[in-house]
């Protein structure tokens, strides 16, 4: 069948690829450890599980305003407000059949043949595969290794050309987990007060997992909530992947465009489930508060242990659920080494490479998982490494 050149562009994301070959190894008997997959390991809370049954049988099951109901977005405006201290009013709020549709929308939107797009390297794949699906070029700028993969001012600056048209930030930041210092966010700003003809696209799903530190958003930048579009979501937050459920809070001239583009895409997201999400919200926030402890605790422990193994270093994640480590001591690369992980220890996570050529010579590890499955995990990754580090003695 003849295709339309477009999808040449389109890469599976790589989480759901490795998922796929892991399961298929479970089925086939191994016991196999999931480090692959960016999604808590958490159950929904229990009054958002009630509320979303209970508004089902109540007759939730029907289409609702594209841009979803004024009550979640009144409810997810107060909350950007609150954390991002600036004012949203409810229209700009999108709801969207999670966030990643929020990314599909804003570049479809504004990017188009000739356009760049900047994203950070390493980053969540799904944002260079649409660029390219849209015609566009992806821009990739390195962020700083050596510090913990911070944001690179000065490559910024160089990236930016005349042909930009939209610049990702993703904080804190999948696959690193760093996360975008007060200085750096304004500095972002600084550079962009003349171009202001470039949107900004800040990825902040993870912005409730902060553990040094606190959540910043470029939102608050002076300037910059004309021209900023803000992507986040209950799937992590919440625990709640499979329910499908994101926002995007945007400047109020991108506003009707989006939910025009949303209302023929996907109508609008799942009635049942925004009634959950409202009481996500407006719930108590003790499970986010206790599942965020534990994600920290699990990450001390992880990147302590990371950096016990021959050949690997790692640096503290501020926030998100993954660690990034450099295996590049171990003389092997990243598609190699997740490959022999998978294949001879029932360990699986992703190679670095499948975020941007930075990501090469790295794994990407999510600590979503019992720390005792993490324990499990980290002896077997310490069995093989330190066979290959004596082979190669
Ligand atoms: C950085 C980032 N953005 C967006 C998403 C998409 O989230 P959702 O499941 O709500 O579509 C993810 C999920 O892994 C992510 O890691």
């Amino acid at each position: 069948m003849r295709l339309a050149g477009r999808m040449a562009h389109l890469t599976p994301s790589p989480s759901f690829t490795t998922l796929a070959r892991a399961k298929a190894m479970e089925a086939a008997g191994h016991d196999i450890i999931h480090l692959e997959v960016g999604e808590p390991d958490f159950d929904t809370p229990a009054n958002v599980v009630e509320a979303g049954v209970a508004a089902l049988r109540g007759g939730h099951t029907r289409y609702t305003p594209a841009a979803g109901e004024m009550a979640l977005r009144s409810a997810i405006a107060r909350h950007v407000g609150d954390t991002r201290d600036v004012d949203v009013a409810p229209t700009q709020i999108l709801v969207a059949p999670g966030g990643k549709p929020v990314i599909y929308y804003t570049i479809m939107a504004l990017v188009e043949a000739g356009d760049e797009v900047i994203l950070p390297d390493p980053t969540f794949p799904s944002y260079a595969t649409i660029t390219a699906y849209a015609g566009a070029t992806p821009v990739h700028v390195p962020l700083d290794a050596e510090r913990g993969f911070a944001f690179d001012v000065d490559a910024f600056a160089a990236a930016l050309s005349p042909r930009t048209r939209l610049v990702v930030l993703n904080s804190p930041s999948n696959p690193t987990g760093a996360v975008l210092s007060a200085d750096d966010l304004a500095a972002i700003a600084r550079l962009l007060a003349d171009r202001p003809d470039v949107v900004v696209l800040a990825d902040e799903i993870y912005s409730r997992m902060v553990y040094d530190g606190v959540h910043r958003s470029i939102l608050t930048e002076s300037g910059m909530a004309e021209r900023t579009v803000v992507l986040d979501g209950f799937s992590k937050t919440y625990a709640m992947t499979g329910w499908r459920l994101g926002y995007a809070v945007l400047p109020p001239a991108l506003a009707p465009i989006l939910i025009d583009l949303q209302s023929n895409i996907t109508s609008c997201a799942a009635d049942a489930t925004q009634v959950a999400g409202l009481a996500a919200l407006d719930g108590p926030q003790a499970d986010v508060e206790a599942m965020v402890h534990t994600f920290r605790s699990r990450r001390d422990r992880v990147v302590a242990r990371l950096n016990e193994l021959p050949g690997i270093r790692c640096a503290l994640p501020a926030g998100a659920f993954y660690a990034f480590p450099d295996i590049r001591g171990t003389g092997l690369d990243d598609l190699t080494l997740a490959d022999e992980l998978l294949t001879h220890t029932g360990v699986a996570l992703l190679a670095g490479r499948g975020f941007g050529p930075a990501g090469a010579g790295h794994l990407r590890l999510s600590y979503a998982n019992a720390m005792s499955n993490l324990d499990r995990a980290l002896d077997r990754m310490g069995e093989h490494l330190t066979t290959l580090a004596r082979a190669g003695a």
